[in-house]
């Protein structure tokens, strides 16, 4: 009998609650929320049902705090984690070593429900460290590497063209290119391989106005936190259903995407923002662009500052 998709998202907070309303407006299938936190995935997957008569959307949404619902979803979506906080005693922030230990505990115990009741879904990290956590899920759920993939490109990708489109006054729909690299300030905007419908961007801006997006776009998440106070969603949740609609309707996109390397662009067994061709499997394919030498080392920064991060943890 045909099934419609599940589609399962751990962390019913601000990107998991705002990717479960974009993923039943888009009818990419039936929605299962899960969060620590009593009442929350059922007040929100229930209020957002109830959209569903006016916003002519049938996606079924279901909010739970144990892991049962979710069995044999399609696709997992984790943003579960805590971010970094400011001590109210002395003021200091959250160490990066101490926010990777405790997101590490969290995803993997999620990813260790996850996986033993959906052994065939495609994985989507969104906690952070991001390419720190995809390691994390990949290790805990024991699945290959085209099953584990992190979300951070498109969203990265998604600032850079809204900034571009922003200065030349045009439609963001026809601003084409990538950032590639970690999640991060190291993060690699590829302007040389940037397009406004085919002519290159580098005809249309100056190099100062272009390093000036492309500095903008690496503090794209600071500029949000610093206006609201904390951490955007309405872009990270849209990223997150890009990745997941290309997956549940095998559209094989093509998607800056964090993958596991394995000697794809010189670097193995290490996550890092790649062009990707997303499929119903997850990772179709890694696409190996030319990249020249600036880039070359600007990925080799990036790939460097993942590095620091994964060696927090304890594999
Ligand atoms: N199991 C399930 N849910 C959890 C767990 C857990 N062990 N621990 C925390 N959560 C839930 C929280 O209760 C919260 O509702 O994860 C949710 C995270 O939501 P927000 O705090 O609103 O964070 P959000 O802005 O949605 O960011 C999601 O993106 O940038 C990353 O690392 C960051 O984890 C964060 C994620």
């Amino acid at each position: 009998m045909p099934r419609r998709n599940k589609i399962t998202i751990v962390g019913a907070g601000n990107v998991g609650a705002t990717a479960a309303h974009w993923a039943v407006q888009k009818n990419l299938g039936d929605v299962v929320l899960v969060d620590i936190k009593e009442g929350l995935p059922q007040g929100k997957s229930l209020d957002l049902a109830e959209a569903g008569p006016v916003m002519g959307f049938d996606s079924k949404l279901v909010g739970a705090n144990d892991y049962d619902a979710t069995a044999d979803s399609d696709v997992v979506v984790i943003t579960a984690g805590v971010p970094r906080k400011k001590d109210p005693v002395t003021g200091k922030f959250t160490s990066r070593d101490e926010l990777v230990e405790t997101n590490r505990k969290i995803v993997s115990s999620v990813t260790k429900e996850i996986a033993s009741r959906s052994p065939n879904a495609v994985l989507i990290c969104v906690s952070n460290p991001l390419d720190a956590m995809c390691h994390v899920m990949l290790q805990e759920s024991g699945f290959p590497r085209e099953r584990v993939l992190g979300m951070a490109g498109v969203l990265d990708t998604a600032r850079y063209k809204t900034f571009i489109a922003m200065e030349l006054g045009v439609s963001v729909q026809d601003v084409h290119g990538m950032v590639l690299g970690g999640h991060g300030d190291t993060m690699v905007p590829l302007p040389s391989h940037t397009s406004i419908s085919g002519i290159p961007l580098t005809e249309l801006l100056s190099q100062e106005k272009i390093d000036s997006i492309i500095a903008r776009t690496r503090k794209g998440g600071g500029e949000i936190v610093g206006l609201l106070g904390y951490s955007g969603y309405c872009a990270p949740s849209a990223s997150v259903v890009a990745m997941v609609e290309s997956i549940v309707l095998d559209r094989k996109r093509v998607l800056p995407v964090a993958c596991l390397c394995k000697g794809e662009y010189g670097y193995d067994n290490l996550f890092l923002g790649v062009p990707t061709v997303i499929g119903a499997g997850g990772m179709d394919k890694i696409i190996e662009m030319k990249l020249g030498d600036k880039e070359k080392a600007m990925l080799e920064v990036s790939a460097n500052a993942v590095r620091d991060v994964v060696k927090l943890l304890p594999y």
